[in-house]
């Protein structure tokens, strides 16, 4: 001031370092904002780690914390403008940055300094100032010393009060602007969207169990016209795929963007979710690989005994039930014998379901999988819609006692053969003799636990869906008069030519049968949606829109088969519609075991089977309808399953 004769000018302050170290140690010890934010416009791997960050995350860098930790910045209570001096320089200045950094920092910065500078100049150059309250400071909302007289504490109290009600408030807020924020994924994303209902998305009937997760959305798809709607499985944005050629595309064609079915699965933690279902990438295509071998038609040719014994006691107990004609669940039998092969074939050992209702692989493999109660309910909704609840929870994927059930089968078979060198012609034996030709080779070699997994998945991936093909088959014929004719008279002829033998090749003679196995795989599909996970942002053809990299992608496969445009008159059971000669349905739109690398392994099984019982059904007995035409699906699970099973009247076929 002395120099300048008293005059402030723009020139004369930036004569003042030190004035310059002391503002910038205060911004240090009270930055302008305590916290920076930014938004992540596009996924970013953290350097050096594998944590992504998704894009729409809030960002949050703590200012005060980094510029008080004593990492960066020694002795942080202390004021010292000196640290910020060239010649006794004692920070970090990566870590400094009071007014943010990059394109997006403070646009004042010259004058914010420049006015705190100039009001500092002339403040401290007229007057002397004195504290009167300690160094550290109390910031507002900060915590007071107890108060000591009763009038004070009585103020205290109504403050912890209205501190509690504030906070009450403030959580419901927070949590109501989240939910808010979660649904409106698709609207930020300028997708279109059916509206979603906090807090279920719009998966309240399912919630509800008024629907079946199938059913659910398939019906989400006549509530739009788009070709991809958005849509909320509970809390998880998900793209429902409403036209077929995209959905095959995305299955077939551009497969490498859409490899893993985002399911949960946990290798580590929970053994029993890392199936060939739910496996992603890499880890998937190597068990794929060496899976494949053992679904081939020369190993089903094998197996053929096995399904065949299995047939005869499902053809001698359905004699015995009908010396008198009464009504049984035709679905219930073709449950019971598709799980005695099942048994069979995958567990390696004879179970007795179809004689014995109570047989204890039958009861503790139906009764512990459908078991109703919450927390099962939990495992499904982590499996399927939400895989972080399971993390969240630490539950496992299925039941424990489940788990145990199958390891300890699966153990006992498989060092019982690896120990006596005992063969079968199974399934079973197929795995011991992958892991024999892995010798030592750990990487390659399948571990028992694995083995017990994905035998465990065939179980699950096999049983319904052959039931479902084989009883909602004979649900049809006995409303479809003409087609239960036909189908007999190919039976009864094909029998009368190979001496009552049913075999491999026979089986494949019956191409009506064919036919009605393709229409009702279409009406009532295994599984009434397809889903897989957009691993690789994916620019939809002939659109501007892209899939973002970790969407959830739905195929409503029931809604595609029972859409008009694809299938004429879908509600019409029509097995010819699928013959050559009078084809009246758009094979592109027709995936009823899903499509591409990702397709069903056992596809050619699961068809076997179901032929198989049928055709033992039909030769010897009559079947007659108790349930009108349209069924009322099972509320509760994910294939379709009808409500109260399919009872009919059997009678002896008197030929
Ligand atoms: C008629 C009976 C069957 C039907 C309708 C059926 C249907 C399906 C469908 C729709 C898929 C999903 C495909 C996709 O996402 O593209 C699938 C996958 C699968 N199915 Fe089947 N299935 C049947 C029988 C079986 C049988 C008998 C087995 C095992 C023995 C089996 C094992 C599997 C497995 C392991 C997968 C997952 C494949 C992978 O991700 O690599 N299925 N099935």
């Amino acid at each position: 001031m002395e120099r300048h004769g008293g005059k402030i000018t723009y020139e004369n302050i930036q004569e003042l370092k030190y004035l310059d170290l002391c503002v910038k140690e205060t911004l240090r010890k009270y930055p302008g904002l305590p916290i920076l934010t930014r938004e992540c416009t596009q996924d970013y791997r953290i350097p050096e780690s594998d944590v992504v960050v998704r894009r729409g995350t809030q960002v949050l860098i703590p200012l005060l914390t980094i510029s008080m930790d004593e990492k960066y910045f020694p002795d942080p209570e202390q004021y010292s403008p000196e640290r910020f001096d060239e010649e006794t320089r004692n920070y970090d200045p990566d870590a400094y940055y009071p007014f943010g950094a990059g394109p997006r920092n403070c646009i004042g910065i010259r004058q914010g300094i420049l006015q705190t500078k100039i009001g500092l100049i002339i403040m401290l150059s007229r007057f002397n100032f004195y504290a009167t309250i300690p160094a550290k400071i109390k910031f507002e909302g900060s915590q007071y010393s107890a108060p000591s007289s009763s009038s004070e504490q009585a103020a205290d109290c109504g403050v912890k009060v209205k501190m509690f009600v504030y906070t009450l408030a403030l959580v419901a807020l927070v949590i109501f602007l989240g939910l808010k924020y979660i649904y409106s994924y698709w609207d930020r994303h300028g997708v279109s969207n059916i509206k979603p209902n906090i807090p279920y998305g719009n998966l309240k009937t399912v919630a509800e169990r008024k629907e079946s997760f199938g059913i659910a959305i398939n019906n989400l798809y006549q509530r739009s016209t788009e070709r991809l709607v958005g849509v909320y499985l509970f809390f998880r944005p998900s793209l429902i795929i409403r036209d077929p050629y995209l959905a095959k595309r995305i299955m077939v064609a551009d497969f490498q963007h859409f490899h893993d079915r985002g399911v949960y699965c946990n290798e580590h933690r929970d053994p029993f979710s890392a199936n060939l279902f739910a496996l992603p990438g890499q880890r998937w295509k190597n068990l794929r690989a060496k899976l494949t071998p053992t679904f081939t038609s020369g190993q089903l040719r094998n197996m053929m005994p096995t399904f065949m014994a299995v047939g005869q006691k499902l053809q001698a107990e359905v004699e015995r039930l009908v010396e008198e004609p009464a009504v049984h669940n035709v679905r219930a039998l073709m449950s019971r014998f598709v799980i005695d092969v099942i048994a069979s074939v995958f567990f390696g050992f004879e179970s007795n379901c179809i004689q014995d209702p109570r047989d204890p692989f039958f009861v503790t493999l139906t009764d512990l999988v459908r078991a109703v109660s919450f927390i099962n309910n939990v495992r499904s909704a982590g499996v399927f819609v939400c895989p972080a609840l399971l993390k969240l929870t630490r539950l496992s994927s299925l039941p424990p006692e489940v788990i145990k059930f199958v390891k300890e089968i699966i153990t006992y078979q498989i060092e019982h053969r690896e120990r006596n060198d005992v063969a079968r012609k199974d399934f079973l034996q197929l795995l011991i003799d992958l892991r024999r030709e892995a010798g030592e080779n750990k990487e390659e070699k399948l571990s028992i636990e694995q083995c017990a997994a994905n035998v465990f998945l065939f179980y699950v991936a096999g049983a319904e869906t052959s039931t479902a093909t084989a009883s909602f088959t004979l649900h049809e014929l006995t409303h479809n008069p003409d087609v239960m004719v036909k189908v007999r008279q190919e039976i009864d002829e094909m029998l009368e030519r190979n001496g009552g033998k049913i075999t491999y090749e026979n089986i494949k003679e019956l191409k009506y049968l064919d036919l009605c196995v393709k229409e009702t795989l279409r009406k009532y599909p295994g599984l009434p949606i397809l889903n897989r996970e957009c691993t690789q942002d994916y620019r939809v053809p002939e659109s501007d829109m892209i899939i973002r990299k970790g969407t959830q992608v739905i195929i409503p496969l029931l809604a595609i088969s029972m859409d008009e445009k694809y299938f004429p008159d879908p509600e019409q059971y029509s097995p010819e519609r699928f013959d050559e000669e009078t084809r009246n349905y758009d094979p592109d739109a027709y995936y009823p075991f899903g499509a591409g690398p990702r397709n069903c392994i056992g596809l050619r099984q699961g068809v076997l089977v179901a032929k198989i019982g049928l055709i033992l059904m039909l030769s010897k007995f009559n079947f007659e309808a108790t349930l009108p035409r349209k069924i009322v699906f099972e509320a509760a699970t994910v294939p379709l399953a009808p409500h109260g099973g399919l009872p009919m009247r059997i009678s002896r076929r008197v030929k």
